[in-house]
């Protein structure tokens, strides 16, 4: 498949199993327009569909910037109407999120600010570099998060905190987006790619079943009371001990080797 606005490559730098996605707009900071959501989305499914992989990072090209958000100079010219009509937006989390069930992870370069940030967080977790700077700046247009900001960002740094980004519009550094939960590690920013490659690469070598459960499992901590979400738990761990990759994960353990998987 080619793409115009964004680039991917599978078994990324001779990782096996991980796909890297680069946003490739960088004269306009990687903003997230019309095109790119509909690269990306072809560019998600196809990943889905594709038992060869089974990690992918998404980052942005450029030094600067990992996405400085939805594209401003696409949104000046719409109504309000079109905005509503289309549904402007609902695609990244019908399409993306809720359609791929196998992990991936967003190695933020820069800024990731808007609908920037809002994406980073729609991945499974976030790696950032030392310059990576969040923000929901949305305010200072006129409008606020349309793409998941106050439910995602509340969600992972709390109330009070995310309330002061979204209302001031400012930016959050690294060490601070570590400190509040919003990423998982921060890594010099020379290593990012590779660190994140490396972390994907370790996902990719397990069992294939297990990684897309235990991916369920932790998004149902977010949907459900926790009865709910212990019973989703139990039930996908009880559906696990019936696979092939269970016979072979124990009996490697026992055997002191490493597993090899059939993904069943
Ligand atoms: C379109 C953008 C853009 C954006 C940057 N550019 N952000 N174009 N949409 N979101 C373009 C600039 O117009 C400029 O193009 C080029 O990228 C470089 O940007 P500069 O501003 O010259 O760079 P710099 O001075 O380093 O400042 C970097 C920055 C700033 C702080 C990130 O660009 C900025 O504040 N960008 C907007 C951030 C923002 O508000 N994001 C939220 C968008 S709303 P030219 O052609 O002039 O060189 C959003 C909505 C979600 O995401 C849902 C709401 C409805």
């Amino acid at each position: 498949m080619s793409y115009e606005t964004i680039t991917v490559e599978k078994n990324a730098a001779g990782n096996a199993g991980v796909t890297l996605m680069t946003l490739n707009r960088p004269k306009a900071l990687n903003a997230l327009n019309t095109q790119v959501l509909a690269e990306l989305i072809e560019a998600f499914a196809d990943y889905q569909a594709d038992d060869t992989q089974l990690c992918a990072v998404l980052t942005g090209s450029g030094d600067k910037a990992f996405a400085a958000g939805a594209d401003i100079k696409e949104m000046h010219d719409k109504a309000a109407a079109d905005f509503y009509l289309d549904d402007f937006f609902s695609p990244w989390t019908s399409e993306i999120v809720k359609k791929t069930r196998k992990p991936w992870i967003a190695a933020v370069n820069g800024f990731a600010l808007g609908g920037g940030c809002e994406l980073a967080m729609m991945a499974d977790f976030i790696i950032a570099s030392e310059n990576a700077k969040f923000g929901q700046p949305e305010i200072k247009l006129g409008v606020a998060p349309g793409m998941g900001g106050s439910q995602r960002l509340t969600r992972a740094i709390g109330k009070s905190k995310s309330m002061e980004m979204c209302l001031t519009g400012r930016m959050m550094g690294a060490e601070e987006a570590e400190r509040a939960n919003l990423v998982a590690k921060v890594v010099p920013h020379d290593d990012l790619l590779a660190e994140t490659l490396k972390t994907a690469a370790t996902i990719a070598s397990m069992p294939p079943m297990a990684v897309i459960a235990n991916k369920e499992m932790v998004n149902s901590a977010f949907e459900m009371t926790l009865d709910q979400g212990l019973i989703v738990e139990r039930r996908i761990f009880q559906i696990l001990t019936a696979s092939e990759d269970k016979a072979e994960g124990m009996a490697a353990f026992i055997e002191k080797r490493e597993g090899q998987w059939k993904g069943r």
